[in-house]
């Protein structure tokens, strides 16, 4: 199933929620590949853009946090290592065992359900905040 964007999923940060989309964009291709039988191929690529992609998101929102003094960058940047963690796990797997639809599906079922929940509270907790200090 395709994510749609929508004010749930803002942060209020454009620079946030643009790579939100572009994230989300690539889950949706990751979907569309799927219901066509195409998931081993595209789940492969999603792995290898996620892994450049990713990082350089993570980092942007930690600059942030630390730039304005985010009292909850801690509990926020261990969430993200959480997630390396995980992408590192399924990498591994992917690259080790080789992709299979399997594969694509528990990749995009753990894919979706982390950014949907990060985003929608994680995410919208700090910029939040950072909508506040802007104002201020
Ligand atoms: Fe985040």
């Amino acid at each position: 199933m395709r994510i749609e964007w929508s004010d749930d999923l803002s942060t209020g940060v454009d620079i946030i929620d643009s790579q939100h989309k572009e994230l989300i964009k690539r889950i949706n291709m990751l979907v569309e590949a799927m219901d066509k039988g195409r998931g081993r191929e595209e789940v492969s690529r999603m792995v290898g853009f996620l892994g450049s992609y990713i990082t350089k998101h993570f980092n942007m929102e930690e600059r942030l946090m630390r730039r304005y003094g985010y009292p909850e960058r801690n509990a926020h940047v261990d969430a993200h290592n959480e997630f390396i963690d995980d992408y590192k796990a399924f990498k591994d797997r992917i690259e080790g065992k080789g992709a299979s639809s399997a594969l694509a599906t528990s990749t995009h079922r753990w894919l979706r359900s982390w950014l949907i929940d990060h985003i929608s509270m994680t995410d919208r907790l700090f910029g939040g905040f950072l909508n506040v200090k802007a104002a201020g």
